[in-house]
């Protein structure tokens, strides 16, 4: 009964099985493969735009080279407080970039609206060369609180982000991307670069594969020398058949959106069900939920095979992830668990 984490789910069965195919002799290394060739021209008609692919295998890797293409050493990315990147990357866009700075604001949800961004434009610049020039722009979707950003917020803030005295890169974090997508029902172009979105590191490992990221770059100018980039950061995959097969089976037949799907509905069904009960801090939109609830429960909920997360830093909130491979049964069991520990 496992809610700790999407990264500790299985690998889905239609991946496994295309790894083994893609395992049938030799082919060519670095990139150089027909799957990633592939991948690069499935990629393009699904986003309905040109697009540089950049198949990596964690999604740190992804946020920080787009850091590092769009923000030199003296610069500023401007992100959420939360933000994977500002709280759980360990320096690894700041080392990236050669020690940009990331100016992390706070914001309702865990997202950041425009007019906190604006602000927070609006001061710089009063220093001149003393101070870091903005330069990115990151939003993560959906957000590490399990929100999901609407176009229109993503728009705001890109509008915000692009005005012409700024021109910053806007970046998205989508390492759980198809849950916001099925959550909004729109198109992936209609989420990225319709909405202003420069850059997207591309998640499927939290949604079913093994072990697959992408770095998608929609403008050019971000991807001047990215492959160089890339392997001067050790994250050039010399077998990448096996990273861009796996992308290639999750996205066959939809099934990326009916792995999130599965998720996301296990996620709002629990929300619906224990609403009334429990105190949820943010509402359940993706495949996460935050709930605050009495610590001997939390300890009768663990003593009872429940694996969670208490959300560091406090004692009375947990956070569970719903992922493709949870089982209703499991999810009824957490109800039916929780019924009967509260009053
Ligand atoms: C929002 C977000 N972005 C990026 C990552 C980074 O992924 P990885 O652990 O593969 O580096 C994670 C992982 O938990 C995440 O939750």
């Amino acid at each position: 009964m496992n809610f700790r984490s999407d990264n500790e789910a299985p690998v889905a069965e239609p991946i496994m099985h295309a790894l083994l195919e893609a395992n049938q002799g030799f082919a060519e290394s670095y990139g150089y493969d027909e799957y990633t060739q592939h991948l690069t021209e499935r990629l393009t008609d699904l986003f309905e735009h040109w697009l540089e692919v950049i198949p990596l295998v964690t999604g740190t890797a992804a946020n920080a080279l787009a850091i590092a293409q769009t923000t030199p050493p003296y610069g500023a990315v401007y992100c959420h407080q939360s933000a994977h990147l500002n709280k759980d990357e360990c320096g690894a866009p700041e080392f990236y970039s050669g020690g940009a700075k990331l100016e992390d604001l706070p914001g309702e949800l865990g997202k950041l609206d425009a007019e906190t961004l604006h602000t927070a434009l609006a001061a710089t610049g009063a220093h001149g060369e003393h101070e870091n020039l903005p330069c990115c722009l990151s939003l993560t979707q959906s957000t590490e609180s399990g929100t999901v950003y609407s176009i229109d917020e993503i728009t705001a803030l890109t509008r915000v982000a692009k005005q012409p005295q700024w021109h910053l890169a806007c970046h998205m974090d989508g390492s759980r991307f198809a849950n916001a997508l099925v959550h909004l029902g729109c198109t992936p172009a209609e989420m990225t670069w319709k909405a202003g979105i420069d850059l997207l590191s591309l998640g499927a490992t939290k949604n079913g594969a093994m072990l697959a990221e992408a770095l998608v770059i929609f403008d050019p100018a971000y991807a001047t020398e990215i492959r160089r980039r890339r392997k001067r950061a050790g994250q050039l995959v010399s077998k990448m058949r096996f990273v861009s097969a796996q992308m290639l089976a999750w996205l066959d037949d939809d099934l990326w959106l009916q792995l999130a799907s599965h998720a996301n509905a296990l996620a709002a069904g629990f929300y619906q069900q224990m609403q009334a009960k429990v105190e949820f801090l943010f509402p359940v939109q993706a495949n996460e939920a935050f709930l605050r609830l009495p610590e001997a429960v939390i300890a009768q909920l663990q003593e009872a095979g429940f694996a969670f997360h208490v959300w560091p830093g406090s004692t009375d909130v947990i956070r569970l992830v719903f992922s493709h491979a949870t089982k209703p049964a499991d999810c009824a069991q957490l109800v039916a668990h929780l019924n009967r520990l509260l009053p």
